[in-house]
């Protein structure tokens, strides 16, 4: 059965009340062609965490919806469309608070910079691990016809048309959007990142777990255990340049953890538009620049690379993928830790982000990105800190295979 019939059934055995704020919305909905997004809300409404949302969404401010169209919807596999919960989430994740209309009065942020970073309401703790528990984020931009595409979906989703309903500012979609998954997940949802020699990798390095287990680097990123992370992924060809030089640390595996922790910002979900020069995991400078050639990032004054694709998010972190490996064998671990500590007391969201993510110094408005005090979990907290140190209990030699690609 089609969702479009569960949806017919659902409306004709609901009745919304007429004096819920949210009728008005659904009106406007349906007014708009947007019968089936607003089919969904009386299922959404069946669910705890859909009633949260609902409370947000009438607890005053603007709020900003993505809302796929009737073809999008009608996509939607009946088992999710039945779930309530899983329903009540994915629609989390195609709202944001605030007005992104930009000052000039052009839609969804035209005159903003290319790429706009929005936090969304999307907040369950089984689906966003990002630190501070922020909830997760939505990276949409420009292209040079005009058009609004949401990034980094599995398919291209377009911005068809805008709308506002009081305070609402309605942006019609061609797709139901897909909340990001795990790291490796994230990945290989995108086969043109050229990335599967790196997770081979990943997958071949061995770590010391929480519970002093031997996992691989993958399953810690997929894991929970990591809260925030940034990861500037060497693509296949990065690899295959850097051959001779990872050569060279074959057998050592401090040293292949050392260089794989100065890709890593621990603790910290930096975002293309919040990339501000910072310490890596392993502690060395990670530093960033641009020209006309493009966007750039140094491991201390060793090597540098360019970034060739921003933004691909997982549930707990985001990647960056470059052209080249950060071949620094340098670590400081002092600087780590006292980076993570940094990181960690200053994640917890403690002001609604109502624009753009962007650097609190930044020329963006919105901002918000701040915060203090707090201290996170503490035996998650260890783990973190100790990334490296369990990273250097590596006893398993690297898989030469992975190297050479
Ligand atoms: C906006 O898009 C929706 C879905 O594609 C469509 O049904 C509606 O007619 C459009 N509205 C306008 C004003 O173009
Ligand atoms: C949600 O459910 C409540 C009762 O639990 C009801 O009062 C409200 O009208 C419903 N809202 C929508 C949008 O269906
Ligand atoms: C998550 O979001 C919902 C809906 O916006 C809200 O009711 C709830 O308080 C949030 N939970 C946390 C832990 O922030
Ligand atoms: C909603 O947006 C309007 C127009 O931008 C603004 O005047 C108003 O203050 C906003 N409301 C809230 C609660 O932010
Ligand atoms: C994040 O949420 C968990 C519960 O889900 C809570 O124990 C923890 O204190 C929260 N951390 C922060 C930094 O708010
Ligand atoms: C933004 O996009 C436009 C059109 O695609 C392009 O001309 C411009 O160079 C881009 N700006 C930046 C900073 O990338
Ligand atoms: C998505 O859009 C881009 C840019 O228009 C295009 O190059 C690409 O082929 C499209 N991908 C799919 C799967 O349609
Ligand atoms: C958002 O702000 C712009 C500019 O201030 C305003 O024109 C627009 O009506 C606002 N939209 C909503 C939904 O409040
Ligand atoms: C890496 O491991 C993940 C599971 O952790 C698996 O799904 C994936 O296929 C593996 N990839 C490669 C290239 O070995
Ligand atoms: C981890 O791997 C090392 C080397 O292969 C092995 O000696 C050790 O027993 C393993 N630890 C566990 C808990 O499996
Ligand atoms: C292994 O690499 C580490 C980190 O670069 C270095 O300090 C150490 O001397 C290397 N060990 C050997 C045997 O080369
Ligand atoms: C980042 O570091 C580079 C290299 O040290 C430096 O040139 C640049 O000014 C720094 N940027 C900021 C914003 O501090």
């Amino acid at each position: 059965m089609l969702l479009r019939n569960v949806l017919l059934a659902t409306l004709i055995a609901t009745s919304v009340a007429q004096n819920d704020p949210l009728t008005g919305i659904s009106q406007a909905l349906n007014a708009n062609g947007l019968t089936a997004f607003a089919g969904l809300l009386p299922i959404v409404n069946r669910s705890t965490v859909g009633q949260g949302l609902f409370r947000t969404l009438l607890s005053g401010g603007n709020f900003s919806i993505f809302v796929p169209n009737n073809q999008a919807i009608s996509q939607v596999p009946q088992n999710i469309a039945g779930d309530s919960d899983a329903l009540a989430n994915i629609i989390s994740y195609h709202i944001l608070q605030g007005n992104f209309t930009d000052p000039s009065g052009s839609v969804l942020g035209q005159n903003l910079p290319n790429v706009t970073i929005g936090r969304t309401l999307l907040n369950d703790s089984s689906l966003v691990q990002l630190e501070g528990n922020r909830s997760q984020v939505l990276v949409w931009g420009k292209e040079s016809g005009g058009a609004i595409r949401i990034l980094n979906q599995p398919s291209n989703t377009t911005v068809q048309n805008v709308t506002s309903i009081g305070g609402f500012g309605v942006y019609a979609i061609d797709r139901v959007l897909t909340i990001p998954p795990s790291f490796s997940q994230a990945l290989a949802a995108s086969p043109g990142l050229s990335t599967d020699a790196l997770v081979a990798l990943l997958n071949n390095t061995l770590i010391t777990g929480a519970d002093g287990s031997n996992i691989s680097f993958t399953s810690f990123l997929d894991g929970s255990a990591v809260r925030g992370f940034t990861f500037f992924a060497p693509n296949n060809a990065a690899l295959q340049a850097a051959q001779s030089t990872l050569a060279t640390l074959q057998g050592n595996a401090t040293a292949v953890q050392v260089v794989l922790g100065n890709h890593i910002v621990n603790g910290s979900s930096l975002y293309s538009t919040t990339l501000a020069n910072t310490t890596s995991a392993s502690g060395e400078p990670l530093t960033f620049f641009s020209n006309s050639s493009g966007s750039f990032v140094s491991s201390g004054n060793v090597a540098t690379a360019r970034i060739v694709a921003t933004n691909v998010l997982a549930k707990n972190g985001v990647v960056h993928v470059i052209d080249g490996v950060l071949a620094n064998t340098q670590s400081d671990s002092s600087a780590a830790s006292s980076a993570f500590q940094g990181a960690t007391s200053t994640a917890p969201q403690t002001a609604t982000e109502t624009g753009p993510v962007s650097n609190p110094t930044g020329t963006g408005s919105g901002g918000g990105n701040n915060g203090s005090g707090g201290s996170g979990n503490g035996a998650l907290s260890v783990f973190n800190e100790n990334l490296i140190s369990s990273m250097l209990l590596v006893v398993g030699t690297i898989v030469s295979t992975a190297f050479m690609v």
